[in-house]
């Protein structure tokens, strides 16, 4: 691992090459797995509510939420907002946020009775466990972990100095969110697996000291699914605070303008070749996702027909695929805030409880019931 502090790890390019391949590996198997028997596995994943969700998140990561939900998995879905403010000194407006990632997942196809949402805040006893598992980590290990060090430089370029002690240890309080439940897999990006490694840890560290006849956690395993990163329409990568993503929420108009203003390059022939052509990759990427093809052979497709032949199927291919997304979202919403507060209601609960039952478990572990 890279340990010098004078370089800034993209946080992408944060893991090593090494444990990366190794997750990629073991993912394979999973799959294998799931598809044997879904009742396995019990998932948790989830993101920081900072604002809508983009074609980003749902390429990369809902898409696959739905796939898991349909294969039977159970799921557990985290709204993370105590992470937050891990870069930043105030939330924002968390709850019109939260109620439009809501809406996305309800959008993407998230199906409520069948997945648990739930908030970080509503659940104090997933929270308690920050404590025990605080004292299974040393500061060194803390440090070490090249996510946070990446996401306090890019907070320190906004002007936020010093990394709070929230920062240091959110990756404990992530181990809390994913062992709370008794979670085995969490399907996650490259840059989350230095923090997966850590709840592995705290899972394993934890048997040993207090549970040695027989493990209570389950070491966790990352699900790591193969796909690249989606960039904006001016070629960088894609996010909310870069001004280039296509929300979810986004309408038809929007769209269509977003795919007209994606920047493209000057060779005619239309090819697959991410590393050479990115911002044509990016294209034929997303729209191999909607028309469930590969980019190569949409690629092929398209061909000496050029960009503006590739822009139109790629259009076609979004607006259809968004269609009914927009129409989920749309019914949701107007069902009112009171059908998504009942949602997260419901979510709540069933966390807690389990979260309640789970603390009563450590506490008698570790000898904490008089
Ligand atoms: N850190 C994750 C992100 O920024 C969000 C998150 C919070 C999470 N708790 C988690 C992801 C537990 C997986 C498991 O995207």
């Amino acid at each position: 691992m890279n340990a010098n502090p004078t370089t800034t790890p993209d946080r992408e390019q944060v893991h090593s090459t090494e444990s990366v391949r190794t997750a990629r590996e073991r993912s394979t198997v999973l799959e294998q797995q799931i598809t044997a028997d879904p009742s396995r596995f019990r998932v948790l994943t989830g993101e920081r509510p900072t604002g809508a969700l983009h074609l980003g998140h749902l390429i990369a990561t809902l898409d696959n939420r739905v796939r898991l939900q349909a294969q039977g998995v159970e799921i557990f879905l985290i709204v993370a907002d105590y992470q937050v403010i891990t870069d930043r000194d105030v939330a924002g407006d968390l709850p019109a946020v939260v109620r439009e990632v809501l809406l996305d997942y309800l959008a993407a196809g998230i199906d409520p009775e069948a997945t648990t949402i739930f908030t970080h805040s509503a659940v104090p006893a997933l929270n308690q466990l920050l404590l025990p598992f605080l004292s299974l980590v040393t500061v060194s290990e803390l440090e070490r972990n090249p996510t946070v060090k990446a996401e306090t430089a890019a907070a320190e370029k906004r002007g936020r100095r010093g990394m709070s002690g929230l920062m240091f240890t959110y990756p404990v309080h992530q181990a809390a969110d994913i062992l709370f439940c008794h979670a085995n897999l969490v399907p996650v990006g490259q840059d989350q697996l230095p923090h997966l490694e850590i709840s592995r840890t705290i899972a394993r560290r934890f048997n040993n000291r207090h549970a040695a006849d027989q493990p209570y956690f389950p070491e966790p395993d990352a699900l790591i699914v193969p796909t690249p990163t989606i960039l904006g329409n001016d070629g960088a990568k894609m996010s909310k605070s870069a001004g280039n993503a296509l929300e979810i929420r986004a309408s038809e108009d929007d769209t269509v303008r977003f795919v007209k203003r994606a920047k493209t390059d000057s060779e005619r022939h239309i090819t697959y070749e991410p590393d050479r052509r990115p911002e044509i990759a990016n294209l034929l990427t997303i729209g191999a996702h909607f028309a469930r093809t590969t980019p190569e052979a949409l690629a092929e497709e398209v061909g000496a027909a050029g960009a503006g032949r590739l822009k139109q199927v790629v259009t076609e291919a979004l607006v259809e695929g968004l269609r009914p997304m927009r129409a989920r979202r749309a019914e949701a919403a107007e069902r009112g805030p009171e059908y998504l507060r009942a949602i997260l209601a419901r979510g709540n609960q069933r966390a807690n409880e389990i979260a309640n039952r789970t603390l009563e478990d450590v506490l008698k572990l570790m000898q904490m019931r008089y």
